[in-house]
């Protein structure tokens, strides 16, 4: 299979009077842009899922709040700022479970109080969006490299939703060590679960990673355990929507399931991410707030029904997984094995 390593479009992009977005809720039937004008555009496209992914609903929010600084009238300092730190309240109010949102906010609030004057701010908001964007594309590419030194060509290896490329500024958390392995000529074979209920697995990492020209496998998440038996899996490896101080993430529901199953077969099991997904305000998972969203998401499918009328659903997006069940954390500063809460701050901050 021939690697494709310009293959990918664009995710996420600023054009100084809108963002354009690849809709992620169309893949894998249509490559759709989308051109949001307003903050509820931006808003509404986190909301919705059209643009997800821990980096990328940040990166979005980011851009979000740079849209609302250039598209003000204001002309006093004050109110100015009062008004785009409304917007990034609103922002914030997006989604509950990724930190990668409230991490650019804070940097976007920071360089907003800095700024002495609104043209200034104006600028300044621009920059350091775009410096969160670019930022993320030399960390996931870092994320890639030390990645796929845990893996030899050959290796079978699964993964759960997509962290991919298209859900960061390129390449991806858990996906970049295949983009990586692409260009190097490195042979991967991957086994990508499904993800119920909203199939971030089928609809967008299995679409991604076959644009690419990686070796992949759909399953569906009820295949993993025979799977990973019967397909001599070597590894998982999975991203993180946050990650406490003891080293508990959450990921994607179904990612616990998983580490599991790891655990069971004795293999490894990895999560990628950048620094930017670590939380140590939080002692450990438990604290970490879970994103439950509507039923229809798991009553339904394509807008058809499936499941009976009035049927009570629980649904929640992410699950945590605990750090004793992770053997590593792949991140932009180097990987990070047990003694979690020791070492998250060692490879962080050394
Ligand atoms: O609900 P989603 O699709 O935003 O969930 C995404 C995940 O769980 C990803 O694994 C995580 O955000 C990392 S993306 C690089």
């Amino acid at each position: 299979m021939q690697y494709h390593s310009q293959a990918l479009p664009c995710s996420i992009q600023w054009n100084d009077t809108h963002i354009t977005i690849l809709n992620q809720q169309e893949l894998p039937l249509k490559t759709e842009f989308l051109e949001l004008y307003t903050l509820e555009d931006v808003y509404d496209s986190i909301v919705t899922l059209k643009v997800r992914g821990a980096p990328a609903i940040g990166i979005t929010a980011a851009f979000g709040t740079a849209l609302a600084a250039v598209n003000s009238t204001t002309e006093d300092a004050e109110s100015f700022k009062s008004e785009i730190k409304e917007a990034i309240t609103y922002l914030a109010g997006s989604r509950p479970t990724a930190v990668n949102l409230f991490w650019a906010l804070n940097r976007m609030e920071a360089e907003l109080t800095a700024s002495v004057s609104v043209n200034e701010a104006k600028t300044n908001l621009v920059h350091e969006a775009l410096k969160i964007y670019s930022e993320d594309e030399a960390t996931c590419r870092q994320i890639g490299e030390y990645g796929l030194s845990l893996f030899k060509t050959g290796d079978t290896i699964m993964t759960i939703c997509n962290a991919g490329g298209i859900a960061t500024a390129r390449y991806g958390t858990a996906l970049a060590p295949f983009h990586l392995a692409g260009e190097k000529d490195i042979s991967l074979k991957v086994f990508a679960c499904e993800t119920r209920p909203v199939l971030q697995g089928s609809r967008l990492t299995a679409w991604e990673l076959m644009q690419a020209g990686v070796d992949v496998t759909l399953i569906t998440d009820n295949m993993a355990a025979h799977t990973i038996k019967t397909k001599g899996v070597n590894a998982i490896i999975v991203g993180a929507d946050r990650i406490a101080a003891n080293g508990d993430t959450a990921n994607k529901i179904g990612t616990f399931g998983l580490a599991v199953l790891a655990r069971h077969f004795n293999i490894p099991f990895y999560v990628a991410a950048p620094s930017s997904t670590f939380d140590l305000t939080l002692d450990s998972g438990l604290e970490i707030p879970i994103e439950e969203r509507k039923e229809e998401e798991i009553t339904h499918i394509g807008g058809t029904r499936i499941a009976p009328e009035h049927v009570g659903v629980f649904n929640p997006a992410f699950d945590i997984t605990p750090g004793e069940l992770i053997t590593g954390i792949i991140t932009e500063k180097g990987i990070i094995y047990k003694d979690f809460t020791e070492n998250i701050q060692k490879v962080l901050f050394s």
